[in-house]
């Protein structure tokens, strides 16, 4: 990289400098790090993980640094992907990502977490996260935020605005740093160019030699007159990184937002900013169509989209309103279950019991638990429809203090010809879908000689009267007939 600025000018104000920079670096010491890159590492090869000892050497070689800044894993991972050497997480972050008016309103967490996303998203890229304001007014202060950038954040290098050399020299004994002067958005309300007069030059200069050798192993130029940020990157050993510094810093770094045009359409774009795309008019497209199509029905088209099986969709068809029920039923039974408890929600099923001697033992269990409910039993013989299961709707009302069972039995005893009985259309598996989407707590279904142990199908009849479908009550006593029995048994 050529230098603007000519060489007897940099001598002449180098040596003017000189004499007071004496006391400086006397208190400040020298980082061993800098001196010692002395055998200029070689390049980092696209493949490779970017490290402070490449970016130096870069330096050395003259060849530019690329920084951009990042602040979440998408942007992080496409900057990676172009082959970035660095990226930055400026608390610029404030303003392009979180709409606030200073950059001095961000929180160090704030910057730990788009930190933390940004470094999600990159292989390769050198990472380096901003200190925001107020996270480096002491050096206790300095030394933990910057660390919690690094651990918690997974940035390798931080950076902080303005002439710190104490907190610097003290962060740098462990993290590396990067400085950064000229124009300083944090403390700053003038946002003119920096270094133009001479006293300028002098100081900035004075100043980027002192943070070199407090231990600032690079430094961010930010709106300095060309010749000067020129002056400046040819009296370190360390990179300068210039943002409206002109063409001879050491790299350059631009806003992600600034670059790519994704402000608002209306914002003023900085003589300093390059657009390499102007995106935000293409997103604002791009939403205007899906909106159109989501309002003219066009999106989804049946290619977004998921399809039943037929056989399934079929059958949603034929059960519409049945379903549609249940799933009105569903929530209102949720809800009674948030008021009253969940009592296992989770592990509730409904449980299919097979014979009665199970049932029994279910019956005798459930009356010896603790927290024992009643019972609610409807029997129904099967072919289940909407009026059958308005019972179990209205059994639900009271499921906080009871279970609700049911019994599904195809009675043989109630076809006067065997034959209708053998050939009745009817599919138990259906019915059992039903009560379960009700959720039922048991169904009983029983085998024939489980109900009639004295059952002759050949005669269909039942040759024992002492075992018969009939339930005993103390006070009532009823025939149980399919759907007309709706009482607590036991
Ligand atoms: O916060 C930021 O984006 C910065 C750049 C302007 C260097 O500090």
């Amino acid at each position: 990289m050529s230098h603007a600025f000519p060489r007897h000018s940099v001598n002449l104000i180098a040596n003017n400098i000189k004499q007071e920079l004496k006391q400086s670096l006397k208190h400040y010491g020298r980082r061993q790090y800098i001196s010692s890159a002395e055998t200029t590492p070689p390049a980092p090869k696209k493949s490779d993980k970017v490290l402070l000892k490449h970016l130096l050497g870069m330096k050395k070689r003259k060849e530019p640094i690329s920084m951009i800044t990042c602040y979440d894993t998408s942007q992080a991972v496409l900057a990676d992907l172009s082959a970035i050497d660095t990226v930055l997480v400026g608390d610029s972050c404030a303003n392009v990502m979180m709409g606030l008016k200073n950059t001095n309103q961000i929180s160090i967490d704030a910057i730990i977490h788009h930190t933390q996303a940004v470094s999600r998203g990159l292989n390769r890229a050198y990472l380096i996260a901003d200190m925001p304001f107020g996270s480096y007014l002491t050096i206790s202060d300095a030394i933990k935020n910057a660390a919690r950038l690094i651990g918690e954040g997974g940035a390798s290098c931080v950076k902080l605005e303005g002439f710190m050399p104490d907190a610097i020299r003290e962060i740098s004994k462990f993290i590396p740093v990067c400085a950064h002067l000229g124009l300083l958005p944090q403390t700053h309300d003038c946002f003119g160019t920096r270094g133009r007069t001479y006293k300028d030059i002098k100081e900035l200069a004075k100043q980027a030699l002192i943070l070199q050798e407090a231990g600032a192993s690079m430094l961010v130029l930010e709106k300095v007159c060309s010749e000067t940020a020129a002056y400046i990157s040819s009296l370190l050993e360390i990179p300068t990184i210039g943002i409206g510094s002109g063409p001879h810093c050491d790299g350059q770094v631009l806003v992600w937002h600034d670059m790519l045009g994704l402000g608002h359409p209306d914002n003023i774009t900085y003589k300093f900013v390059k657009q390499y795309a102007n995106i935000a008019p293409d997103i604002i497209n791009a939403i205007s169509g899906y909106i159109g199509d989501v309002k003219d029905g066009s999106f989804p088209a049946p290619q977004n989209s998921y399809y039943l099986p037929q056989h399934t969709k079929e059958k949603l068809n034929n059960d519409q309103e049945i379903w549609r029920e249940i799933a009105i039923d569903d929530v209102s039974t949720f809800w009674e279950r948030i008021k009253y408890g969940f009592n296992g929600i989770d592990d509730k099923r409904t449980e299919i019991i097979k014979s009665a001697s199970e049932i029994r033992k279910r019956r005798n269990e459930i009356y010896s638990c603790d927290d024992k409910r009643e019972i609610i039993f409807i029997p129904f013989l099967g072919g289940l429809h909407d009026g059958h299961l308005s019972l179990i709707k209205e059994a639900k009302k009271y499921e906080a203090t009871h279970q609700i069972w049911c019994s599904l039995f195809l009675n043989p005893l109630q076809f006067n010809d065997i034959n209708d009985y053998l050939k009745y259309p009817y599919n138990m598996n259906d019915d059992i879908e039903k009560l379960e989407a009700l959720g039922v707590d048991v169904i009983f279904t029983p085998e024939v000689n489980d109900v009639y142990p004295f059952y002759d199908i050949n005669s269909n009849t039942n040759n024992n009267s002492l075992f018969g479908a009939f339930v005993d009550f103390e006070n009532i006593s009823i025939d149980c007939d399919e759907g007309m029995l709706m009482y607590n048994i036991c």
